[in-house]
């Protein structure tokens, strides 16, 4: 046997006796338990998700945003529950002011939400009071911004107005459509919460450390920017423009699948069930005043990527997500597709903030273990 020492410099680091680690990997974490959480239920086998207990078809039926946010925050339910819109304090909108007009808006609510961070001085354990305050602000700000980057000075919000509402009239400056309003909110409703997804699981990571709030949420809107999470309802408009007529779906479907394409709006790392997100949303687009002219095409073409999925990927239940129809309500209101994933993100925010304080209540840092792959013991060249 040779003495693979006898070769080795004085000075080298001795070979060390490294056990195999067999400790079970789940890549990307899917099935892993990574929190207990009371505040959703997210049932993927039979396409039920509960806030608090309760489902979302009545929360968006007849709930307000309001009340949905101050549930989660919470636990109980509150009827007439109120949330009214914040100015952006001068600091934000200097900040917004020195943004290129070109800037992603993801990229300007997370910088606002950063700069509104740093004239707060969060305190920890992140509260109830906290996530209104600062749920209350982020709409106000991606307003200002999508009035800035038109050219257009920023509006006062109606502190009369709900959420929704309040975004509309600060990013057009004129009272808000009820029925668009209406619209949104239930928009809001339905993206307030959805368990540990990529976004949550980066908020409660960062509270984990007892970092605050608005770091946390900062944290969180950047993992949503990523077109596999928050990204895909803009991609679902171009979609469908792309696909133009019913006549040309199935062979778009084949040759996207293919290709090893994503078709957008469906597939969920949950839900083998119909999203039920969808199913409201759907609901709330069909009654809309303003239905997108593809929103009869989206009908069409999603019973064909339906049937085309089923039969091309037979081993996975590929089902319509909720980016699908969210896409339809978003342009119904009014709203351009680059603006979608930073709607989303302001609609998410009582669930980011929600996990905070629940996991700020747990109070144990998040540290996952790594297995390491890569080469052991090496010297450095003489
Ligand atoms: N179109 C075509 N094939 C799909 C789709 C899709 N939308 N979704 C999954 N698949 C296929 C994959 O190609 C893969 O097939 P293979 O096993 O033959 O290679 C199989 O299904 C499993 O795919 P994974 O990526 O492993 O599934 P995962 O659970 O990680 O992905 C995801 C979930 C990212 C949402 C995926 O379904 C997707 O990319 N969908 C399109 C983007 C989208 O709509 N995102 C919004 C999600 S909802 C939200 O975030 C709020």
């Amino acid at each position: 046997m040779t003495d693979v020492t006898a070769a080795r410099p004085l000075n080298a680091t001795p070979p060390v006796e490294t056990a195999p680690d067999t400790r079970p990997y789940s890549p990307g974490m899917a099935g892993v338990i990574g929190a207990e959480s009371a505040i959703a239920l997210v049932d993927g086998t039979r396409g039920r998700l509960l806030y608090r207990g309760y489902p979302i078809g009545q929360l968006v039926a007849r709930g307000t945003y309001a009340e949905v946010a101050d549930l989660l925050w919470t636990g109980e339910w509150h009827p007439g529950a109120q949330l009214h819109p914040e100015p952006v304090p001068a600091p934000v909108l200097a900040v917004l002011r020195l943004l290129p007009q070109d800037a992603h808006p993801m990229d300007a609510l997370r910088t606002a939400v950063s700069v509104w961070g740093a004239t707060q001085k969060l305190s920890w354990p992140p509260t109830p009071e906290q996530a209104r305050r600062l749920t209350a602000f982020s709409p106000s700000a991606l307003a200002a911004f999508g009035r800035l980057r038109r050219g257009l000075e920023p509006v006062e919000p109606d502190l009369s107005l709900d959420l929704a509402g309040a975004f509309l009239q600060q990013l057009t400056g004129a009272p808000p459509d009820r029925a668009a309003a209406r619209a949104l909110e239930a928009y809001f409703i339905a993206g307030a919460e959805h368990g540990l997804n990529a976004s949550t699981f980066a908020a409660r990571v960062i509270t984990s450390t007892r970092s605050d709030l608005a770091s946390a949420v900062c944290g969180a809107i950047g993992a949503l920017k990523g077109p596999l999470h928050g990204g895909a309802p803009a991609e679902v408009v171009s979609q469908l423009h792309e696909i133009g007529s019913i006549d040309h779906a199935e062979a778009w479907v084949r040759q996207t699948i293919a290709d090893h394409g994503r078709i957008m709006g469906f597939g969920h790392r949950v839900y083998r069930a119909y999203d039920p997100r969808a199913a409201a949303l759907r609901q709330v687009a069909e009654a809309m005043d303003e239905r997108p002219e593809w929103l009869d095409l989206a009908i069409a073409v999603e019973d064909v990527v339906l049937r085309v999925l089923a039969e091309l990927k037979p081993g996975r239940s590929l089902k319509t997500n909720v980016e699908y129809y969210a896409a339809a309500v978003l342009e119904g209101v009014g709203l351009t597709p680059d603006l979608f994933p930073a709607t989303f993100a302001l609609a998410r925010h009582a669930g980011w903030t929600a996990h905070s304080i629940e996991q700020a209540g747990l109070d144990k840092l998040i540290r996952p273990d790594l297995r390491y792959t890569g080469p052991l013991d090496r010297d450095l060249p003489v």
